[in-house]
């Protein structure tokens, strides 16, 4: 197998080959928003199966490509259907779009994910900025050799997901009535879901929503000096918060239900990239 950075110069090249796309922004779609692009105009499409050495997406809701395109006018690169670490693949390999996407021109990432809510304050349907993360995957994506065109070998984490965005999308959230929550997303490896005890432990530790994605494109962007914005959408409360189980099904369909407002926040963010 070639290294991690010749594979991601391959990648690069392949798809600069295919689309003179400069996006100033990256947007990873996280379950039940992949059809965004729809809305996007001028797109290019680049399969994930269809670049050289690259991982392909193997859970059903996610497609698993690079979708180039405008909004607004403005050049953006959406990744309908993400990598995930419980797929199989080391976190070194589902942060590759990330390292793409700068190596493309992008200096904004919006990572939107699906989370369970932990907070007992949140409800079902709920959006929340995340303000910072919890990283319990049990693994780093900057393990291994430091590529150091990228960044430093002990990149600093104090603001990864970007305080003054975080404003800036408040502010233009709150105008249109839109009510966002802000928390901690505490990231754990899945594809099982928690067990109540995990949860409460990760409750006592600060977090307010739990996913299996997102810290490792955070940590990443951070590392290259991308700013980050991070909107999960709480679908489910977290394992043993409600006396019912935990389904995918639960996920998708709450997903679906807030979509509109959802695309509506990703739209906002697009409009704060420069
Ligand atoms: N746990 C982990 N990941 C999730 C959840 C959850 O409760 N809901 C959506 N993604």
């Amino acid at each position: 197998m070639l290294q991690l950075e010749n594979r991601i110069n391959n990648a690069f090249d392949y798809i600069r080959s295919l689309t003179d796309a400069k996006p100033v922004m990256g947007i990873v779609l996280g379950s039940g928003l992949g059809d965004f692009c729809d809305r996007l105009k001028n797109t290019t499409v680049v399969p994930f199966d269809s670049i050289p050495d690259f991982p392909v997406a193997t859970v059903d809701s996610h497609r698993g490509e690079f979708v180039f395109g405008t909004h607004c006018n403005k050049s953006i690169v959406a990744l309908s259907g993400r990598l995930h670490y419980y797929e199989g693949y080391s976190q070194q390999e589902i942060t590759m779009p990330v390292r793409i996407m700068k190596k493309l021109g992008v200096s904004t990432l919006l990572l939107t994910n699906a989370a369970g809510g932990i907070n007992l304050t949140y409800s079902t349907g709920a959006l929340m900025l995340i303000s910072d993360h919890l990283n319990f995957s049990g693994s780093n994506p900057l393990i291994g050799q430091n590529l150091s065109e990228y960044g430093l070998r002990f990149p600093d984490m104090s603001d990864i997901y970007s305080k003054s965005l975080r404003e800036e999308l408040k502010a233009k959230a709150r105008k249109e009535g839109i009510m966002l929550e802000e928390g901690v997303y505490a990231m754990y490896s899945g594809p099982s879901f928690e067990t109540p005890a995990e949860i409460r432990f990760f409750r006592s530790a600060g977090a307010d929503a739990v996913g299996m994605s997102t810290a490792p494109e955070a940590i990443i962007a951070n590392h290259c000096g991308i700013k980050v914005i991070g909107v999960s959408c709480i679908t489910n409360m977290a394992a043993g918060v409600l006396d019912r189980k935990l389904s995918h099904t639960e996920v998708t369909e709450t997903a679906a239900r807030v979509r509109e407002t959802f695309i509506r926040v990703v739209e906002l963010a697009i409009s704060l990239a420069q």
